[in-house]
């Protein structure tokens, strides 16, 4: 007999019934009677299961048996139109085939309603549960939107090393990268680590951002992005950190301030446009099961203009407020998540970028007011997320770069190939940092970073 070819259980729905398919995928539920069983199946292509009718009469008693919760088979039958409710389509099985068994008594994912923590201790399981297969297609979703974006506008994707030797936002928060013994480094006759002898003769770390390298990149090519992991070693236990997380560095030679508030305002309401035009039967278990105001929230959005006020108009506002911060706000505080989703859901009741900070609480590279006091910076901050978005207008000037490098005390030596952009063909430019965990927190409704990421590091956790 001819073979039949495996039909994604999402494209079974599509499938006019009245033929014969294969579908392969891991059992969610069984149940029935004495004279049939009911298999839902799921392979990860939908949230929807397709519903396998067995009938007991035709099939080995032992076999069935075997199809158990998680076991993965395959399944050759009819399709026809459901006459029960919940489902066009079904299965009407003429031959099953287990692949694997899951043993009841061991198999983790038995029951429905796991806590989100305890699939945190199985986060090599999760996938299989219905909440991270949404949250990962969505993932996906958005990786793609997101290149699709960038590739339509003319964008080049650039990579940036992992590895580096410089400190992009100087905040010392690095991961060393090192083949040297710890136990017996070689050292100098100060006492000091002598890294020339390490692997790349010098000392070097996971990279925080790939911006520096970034910016080179639109000194050449006009517009990049960056796509890729970066790092921080900040002991930050919050639902919003991760060790490890994606970030998407845009960068654009000739663009103002203006032009990349345009550009990330633009940039997040056309990924949360795609998800609703893409993934609405995701978002829809999502909203029904965590967050009912979830799409409404992600329609809100892309029909609002972003609020756009200075860090100084926001420190007025929140020391108007007559509210009862944790962090006590004046002039010249960072702003903490509290502040950000005062002004983001209370005051104003939509997304919010703040622009020129104090320059003591931005980066070296961002572009100098004449004010002497801030900077040429932008934050998105966004409704149940705070800040998802962190950017700047590039200082450009060789001269006023070269005095804040010396002022911080950074080494300007690791630093020789970035300013080799002011010094020849400099030219006024932006870019920001899209926190891609951030967004899916935001897409998603999810409430704790560590769900949007299939295997999440933090401080003290690195399994699996
Ligand atoms: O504001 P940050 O630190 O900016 C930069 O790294 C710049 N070099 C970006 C640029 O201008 N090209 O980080 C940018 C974004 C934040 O707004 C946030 O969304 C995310 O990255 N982010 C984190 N996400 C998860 N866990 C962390 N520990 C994060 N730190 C920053
Ligand atoms: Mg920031």
């Amino acid at each position: 007999m001819e073979k039949a070819i495996r039909t994604k259980v999402r494209d079974l729905f599509r499938l006019a019934p009245g033929r014969e398919v294969l579908a392969k995928g891991w059992v969610r539920t069984k149940r029935g009677n004495k004279n049939v069983s009911f298999i839902a199946l799921n392979d990860g292509s939908t949230i929807n299961n397709i519903q396998i009718v067995a009938d007991v009469a035709k099939f080995d008693e032992d076999l069935l048996k075997r199809i158990t919760t998680g076991a993965c088979i395959a399944v050759t039958g009819d399709l026809v139109e459901s006459l029960g409710g919940g489902q066009a389509v079904e299965i009407q099985a003429k031959s099953i085939e287990i692949y694997g068994e899951a043993d009841p008594n061991t198999y983790p994912l038995q029951k429905k309603g796991h806590t989100l923590e305890f699939l945190r201790t199985i986060a090599h399981l999760r996938p299989r549960t219905n909440t991270f297969g949404a949250v990962l297609r969505i993932r996906h979703a958005m990786a793609f939107a997101i290149h699709k974006y960038f590739n339509d506008k003319g964008f080049v994707y650039l990579h940036t090393p992992v590895i580096t030797a410089s400190d992009c936002e100087g905040a010392g928060e690095m991961f060393q990268v090192t083949t040297l013994d710890l136990n017996n480094p070689p050292r100098l006759e100060n006492g000091q680590i002598d890294y020339s002898q390490d692997f790349f003769g010098r000392q070097t770390s996971l990279t925080v951002s790939g911006q520096l390298e970034g910016e080179l990149g639109a000194m050449a090519l006009g517009e990049i992005y960056t796509f890729g992991p970066t790092f921080r070693a900040e002991n930050s236990n919050t639902p919003r950190h991760l060790a490890e997380f994606w970030m998407i560095e845009p960068e654009m030679a000739f663009y103002e301030i203006e032009d990349n508030m345009d550009l990330a305002e633009d940039f997040i309401k056309s990924l949360v446009r795609y998800a609703l035009d893409n993934c609405m039967d995701d978002l829809k278990f999502l909203n029904d099961m965590f967050d009912k105001e979830l799409i409404s929230r992600l329609e809100s959005v892309i029909g609002t203009d972003f609020v756009r006020l200075t860090y100084t108009e926001g420190i007025r506002i929140l020391e108007a407020s007559g509210e009862k911060f944790e962090f006590p706000v004046s002039w010249g505080v960072d702003l903490q998540s509290e502040h950000e989703r005062y002004l983001v859901e209370k005051h104003f009741g939509r997304p919010v970028i703040m622009t020129d900070y104090p320059k003591d609480i931005k980066a070296f590279y961002m572009k100098q007011n004449d004010d002497g006091k801030t900077v040429r910076g932008m934050d998105v901050l966004f409704p149940k997320i705070g800040e998802i978005i962190g950017g700047s207008e590039r200082e450009s000037s060789l001269e006023k770069l070269e005095a804040r490098i010396r002022e911080l005390g950074m080494s300007h030596e690791t630093l020789e190939w970035y300013l080799d952009t002011r010094r020849f063909g400099s030219a006024p430019h932006s870019g920001f940092g899209l926190g891609f965990e951030r967004l899916l927190l935001f897409v998603t409704g999810m409430g704790n970073i560590r769900d949007v990421i299939p295997f999440p590091r933090t401080p003290k956790n690195a399994e699996f």
